[in-house]
């Protein structure tokens, strides 16, 4: 029965390894701007303002992000994210809260 302390181990660390949720990054980097709107940053789950840019298009945000857009350093505070996170997090303050 020397397996079940390993199995019990496992369990235990896949937690860890799971990636962090897009709220988790956001709150890492994208929340000290767009959560209260610093130099214009359109805020999280302000729907209106966010209408004018998703109309520019998905693409065009996404390189906003990565080049970074006036105030908004390139990639915002996040250094490892990919374009389908960057994607995520563009879609999660775009829509209305939960
Ligand atoms: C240091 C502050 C700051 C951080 C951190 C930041 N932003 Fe921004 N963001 C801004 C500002 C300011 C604007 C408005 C820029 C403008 O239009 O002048 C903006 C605009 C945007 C836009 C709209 C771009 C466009 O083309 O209209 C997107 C999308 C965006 N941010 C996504 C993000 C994401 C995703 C993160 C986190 C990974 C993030 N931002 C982190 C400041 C920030």
């Amino acid at each position: 029965m020397k397996i079940l302390p390993i199995i019990a181990g496992l369990i235990l660390l896949v937690p860890l390894a799971n990636a962090e949720s897009v709220e988790e990054q956001y709150k890492k980097a994208c929340f000290v701007c767009h959560d209260t709107g610093v130099a214009n940053a359109p805020k999280v789950h302000d729907v209106e303002a966010w209408k004018p840019r998703l109309e520019k298009g998905m693409d065009a945000l996404l390189n906003s992000v990565k080049n970074g857009l006036n105030a908004m350093p390139p990639g915002g505070m996040c250094t490892g994210c990919s374009d389908e996170e960057y994607k995520a997090l563009i879609q999660y303050m775009s829509s209305p809260q939960q």
